[in-house]
């Protein structure tokens, strides 16, 4: 349990104490692996993919193993539940198996029922609409890299999606300065700036929604961009790649950003489109780091909910 919540499914439902606490936890996890080896001895975690993966599914398998437990791997394509099974149906059997679940879909209002019906921790492992793990292992780095994270400036350059949203409502409740520069007609939706903009005010973060890539990424610690095309959008990607000229993180652009800043990606990426191949591999990008933090900020995720 989490602050009385069984759940993982987006971090708008936790303090800002609680999420620093997943974090430091995720930290020390990291410098001292052996000392969990057997916090969650002989648990069993399924992961459910109704999208592809490569980080989010090792990560969890490698976490989960790594604390004394084991992961099965739960297809969409393989489970009934890519036949039409209900979700409801899935969720509560499911919790007569296994001691917790982490699920990759479309719409978060499936994961929302798969929580409510399962008697199990239920972990976000990525919607449309938000990837809030990726976000805690983006968080959990630029603390490393900057040795703190109030009044960090971030800027996500991109769409309004699950990375923008899962980064603008972290930063904002965490203290981080957040700006955001997509194309027009690609804004992050009013619902959730509504949201971004009261944890704001809340934490005295600074907030900026523009449709200008170089006043987004003006005096950025972090500079963090994502596909231009996310899954599921594949039919859209001919006209996001026109929609989306100007908006590739490069050499010119991040010359508005602090000297010393770091460029962040989700992974996985596109060299040559949102981002050129000069900044992802350069001096300036810190996307393994964030990657690798992907299991060690999941390992405190999985130990604090399953205990
Ligand atoms: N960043 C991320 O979630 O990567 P995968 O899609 O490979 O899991
Ligand atoms: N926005 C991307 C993130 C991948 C981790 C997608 O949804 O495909």
């Amino acid at each position: 349990m989490l602050e009385n919540k069984k759940d993982f499914l987006d971090t708008v439902d936790f303090s800002k104490q609680t999420l620093l606490k997943i974090i430091e936890l995720g930290s020390r996890m990291k410098k001292n692996k052996a000392k969990y080896s057997s916090a969650l001895k002989n648990k069993k975690l399924g992961l459910i993919f109704e999208k592809s993966s490569t980080r989010t599914r090792v990560s969890f398998e490698a976490g989960i193993y790594e604390l004394g437990g084991i992961a099965m791997f739960l297809s969409s394509r393989d489970i009934q539940i890519g036949r039409g099974e209900p979700i409801k149906d899935t969720a509560k059997i499911l919790s007569r198996y296994l001691d917790a679940v982490m699920i990759r879909t479309f719409k978060q209002e499936d994961v929302e029922e798969f929580s409510k019906e399962a008697s199990i921790p239920v972990i976000n492992g990525l919607t449309d609409l938000l990837h809030p793990c990726q976000a805690m292992a983006d968080f959990q780095t630029i603390l490393e890299k900057k040795g703190r994270i109030e009044e960090i400036r971030l800027a996500f350059i991109g769409d309004g999606h699950n990375m923008a949203n899962s980064l603008g409502l972290l930063a904002s409740a965490l203290g981080a300065h957040f700006s955001f520069a997509s194309p027009k007609n690609y804004e992050i939706s009013p619902e959730i700036k509504q949201k971004i903009l009261e944890k704001a005010k809340a934490s005295g973060s600074q907030v900026l929604f523009s449709n200008d890539p170089s006043e987004a990424v003006k005096d950025a610690d972090i500079v963090y961009t994502d596909v231009w095309t996310s899954m599921d959008q594949e039919k859209e990607k001919l006209e996001r790649l026109s929609h989306f000229q100007g908006f590739q993180v490069n050499e010119e652009l991040v010359r508005n950003a602090k000297k010393d800043f770091h460029f962040m990606h989700c992974l996985p990426a596109h060299r040559g489109e949102e981002v050129s191949a000069g900044i992802m591999d350069g001096p300036h990008s810190i996307v393994v780091d964030q990657a690798e933090n992907r299991l060690h900020v999941q390992k405190a995720i999985l130990a604090l909910l399953m205990k």
